[in-house]
């Protein structure tokens, strides 16, 4: 939504991988980028760690893509800002989130699920 400045509702999300537990009483820490955005549909990454609140030990537990679409008052999608990516990171996470959307097309296209 800070993106769009618009309400934004959730059309898809990819499968996510549990990659580790986490345990009670460690700190959930949930990082998020803007990677993409299309005509009207935005893709944000999230990446979960949890930190040991003793050692401080951080571990990557979970990696999710969410996409948005940004829509007006009768829930109609409505056009995006784009994405101008500046930094290295900000470049490979945005050619990424482009072949995601492909693949998502395409298998919206064939029926199958992320
Ligand atoms: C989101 C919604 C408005 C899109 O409507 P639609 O008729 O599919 O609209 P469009 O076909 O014009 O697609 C709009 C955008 O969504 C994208 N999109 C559609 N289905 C998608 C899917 N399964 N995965 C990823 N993106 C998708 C399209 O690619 C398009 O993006 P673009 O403009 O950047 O190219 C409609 O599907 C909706 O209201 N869904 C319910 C949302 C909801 O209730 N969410 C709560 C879940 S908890």
């Amino acid at each position: 939504m800070r993106h769009a400045r618009a309400t934004c509702v959730t059309v898809s999300i990819d499968r996510v991988d549990f990659r580790e537990p986490i345990h009670i009483g460690d700190l959930v820490i949930m990082k998020s980028a803007v990677n993409f955005a299309g005509r009207t549909s935005i893709e944000v990454g999230v990446r979960v760690e949890a930190e040991h609140l003793n050692t401080g030990e951080r571990r990557h537990t979970n990696t999710a893509y969410v996409t948005f679409v940004a829509v007006d008052r009768n829930g109609r999608p409505i056009p995006v800002p784009e994405v101008v990516p500046e930094t290295d990171e900000e470049r490979r996470r945005f050619e990424a989130a482009q072949q995601r959307r492909q693949r998502r097309l395409d298998d919206e296209r064939t029926g199958r699920s992320a």
